[in-house]
């Protein structure tokens, strides 16, 4: 039986970026004892706890790559359960892929051996569609096999391998969730490496064109922010440990008509500027969501356009503070 969430204490590395920092207020309103983040503010934001901080969680800012800094954690705090959402973005492998495939490497490989020392129970690692690779089949299930094309890929799927290999050697409660591609408040927006979403809202809120890769053919599977937080939460019990499971809303949209539709909905008409295709570019992402949804049966996503709405609402909220 797995240790529940509620009156745990829980660790979140990388807690103060996009993902993380919902999961640490979820993982707050599902009744934790405690919640901890450790996160080296690489792309991280204090400001995106100010409410977890607010309700008690406790920030360490610090790099979860080195040993000790875990070491001095796990010494102070009795942890039961960690989430690792630590990574730094796709777009910098392009910058220091050496530097990008080591994090994703390194924070798991440290992480599991605190929990080979019993320094925690279970282990939730945040894996990504990034780690297939364009898709051999649609839709892309579990079974899909891992091509990555890119260091921040090569690191999550070598991580996730990591993972498996560690349950199998020591009976760790490690489990996968595989995320494909998210979107919503609080995601980075800073422009050399920030994802096509915010930095089109951006951009446009900027004065300035939208920019896109390539055709704008490729595809990828957008999924709400606060659905894989949700789903997270609601396959936390149920996953077997060494499971895999793919978090996605098989919502497939080309690039060039996603920047058309935040186009229209900031009202812009101007020129969109191509640009020659990021090297090493997954083609097309469309993650198939049965076994989440044999997981949880009555799960519900956001819809694509409210979910985009909102996105924008709080760049746009974030736009006027900065120019009050
Ligand atoms: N955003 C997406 O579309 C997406 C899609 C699939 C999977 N994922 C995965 O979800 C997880 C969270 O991604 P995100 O989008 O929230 O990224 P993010 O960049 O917003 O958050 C990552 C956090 O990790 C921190 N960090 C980086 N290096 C660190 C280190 N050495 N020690 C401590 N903290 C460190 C950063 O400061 C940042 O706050 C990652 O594992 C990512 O691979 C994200």
């Amino acid at each position: 039986m797995r240790v529940p969430l509620k009156n745990s204490t829980i660790l979140v590395t990388g807690g103060a970026g996009f993902i993380g920092s919902h999961l640490v207020d979820r993982l707050l309103h599902e009744q934790a004892k405690q919640v901890i983040v450790v996160d080296n503010l690489f792309t991280g934001d204090k400001a995106h706890l100010s409410d977890a901080l607010n309700k008690g969680a406790i920030l360490y800012i610090d790099d979860a790559e080195i040993e000790g800094s875990l070491d001095y954690v796990f010494h102070r705090h009795s942890v039961d359960i960690v989430f690792n959402c630590a990574t730094k973005a796709l777009n910098y492998s392009f910058l220091n892929p050496a530097n990008a495939f080591m994090t994703n490497v390194v924070v798991l490989k440290n992480l599991l051996e605190q929990q080979r020392k019993k320094a925690f129970q279970t282990l939730c690692h945040f894996s990504s569609s990034e780690a297939y690779g364009t898709s051999v089949y649609e839709p892309m299930d579990e079974q899909h096999p891992l091509h990555p094309t890119t260091a921040y890929a090569a690191g999550k799927a070598a991580a996730d391998m990591l993972l498996q290999s560690y349950v199998q050697m020591f009976d760790l409660d490690a489990f996968i969730v595989r995320a494909f591609n998210n979107y919503g408040p609080r995601q980075s927006f800073h422009e050399e490496l920030a994802a096509v979403i915010p930095k089109t809202i951006e951009r446009i809120l900027k004065g300035k064109a939208p920019e896109m890769q390539g055709t704008g053919r490729q595809k990828r599977d957008f999924i709400y922010v606060a659905d894989t937080v949700d789903a997270v939460i609601k396959v936390y019990p149920k996953l077997q440990s060494g499971e895999v499971v793919n978090i996605s809303a098989d919502h497939p949209i080309a690039i060039g008509d996603l920047i058309q539709k935040i186009s229209h909905l900031l009202h812009y008409s101007g020129e969109i500027i191509k640009k020659e295709p990021r090297k090493a570019d997954v083609l097309n992402h469309h993650g198939c969501n049965k076994k989440l949804k044999a997981l949880i049966p009555d799960f519900t996503f956001t819809s694509f356009d409210q979910g985009l709405e909102k996105t924008i609402y709080w760049y746009q909220e974030k736009f006027n503070e900065s120019f009050a």
